[in-house]
């Protein structure tokens, strides 16, 4: 990645469109009440960035990232986005599917293929490990 400054503007060239894949974290099975952190990361580095999570074809929120020019010459580069359910319920099982905007040098976007969270319930996957305490009823 080279960055060419033009007085105050900086473009950000070697940038591939035809490359750029939304890679999402895989799937995961957790029980309720858990934290759980699921992550978007894209393959290029973009001036500006607006990520859209979508829950049943519902946008559940966006975020627009940017990398200033300077930054864009270190390694620890902006092309991650996060999601995290502090509290996890039955109610968020779903795939969550990250679309991935970038504006600059051509208007462009891509879509993660999802990540499905499968929240367990803590009392049914009680019966279904427990035997003994069915047992002792
Ligand atoms: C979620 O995971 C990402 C990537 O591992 C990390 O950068 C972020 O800080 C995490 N967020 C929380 C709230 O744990
Ligand atoms: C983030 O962007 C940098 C710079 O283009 C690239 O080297 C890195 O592989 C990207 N990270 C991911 C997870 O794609
Ligand atoms: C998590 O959510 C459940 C159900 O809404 C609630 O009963 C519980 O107190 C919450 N726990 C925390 C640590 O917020
Ligand atoms: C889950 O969704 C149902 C139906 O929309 C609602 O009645 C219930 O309160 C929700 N439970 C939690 C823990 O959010
Ligand atoms: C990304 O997903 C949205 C919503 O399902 C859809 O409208 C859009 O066409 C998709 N874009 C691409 C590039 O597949």
């Amino acid at each position: 990645m080279f960055c060419i400054s033009y007085h105050k503007m900086c473009l950000f060239t070697g940038v591939s469109l035809d490359t750029l894949v939304v890679i999402q974290s895989p799937d995961v099975s957790v029980m309720e009440g858990e934290t759980v952190n699921i992550t978007c990361c894209w393959t290029e580095m973009f001036e500006r960035v607006w990520v859209h999570w979508r829950k049943n074809g519902i946008t559940i929120r966006r975020q627009v990232l940017h990398n200033k020019a300077q930054e864009s010459l270190k390694k620890d580069t902006n092309n991650c986005s996060s999601l995290t359910f502090p509290n996890i319920t039955r109610n968020d099982s779903r795939r969550y599917i990250c679309r991935v905007f970038v504006g600059i040098p051509l208007p462009v976007e891509r879509n993660g293929t999802g990540t499905l969270v499968t929240v367990n319930d803590l009392e049914s996957s009680d019966y279904d490990s427990d035997d003994h305490s069915a047992d002792s009823r």
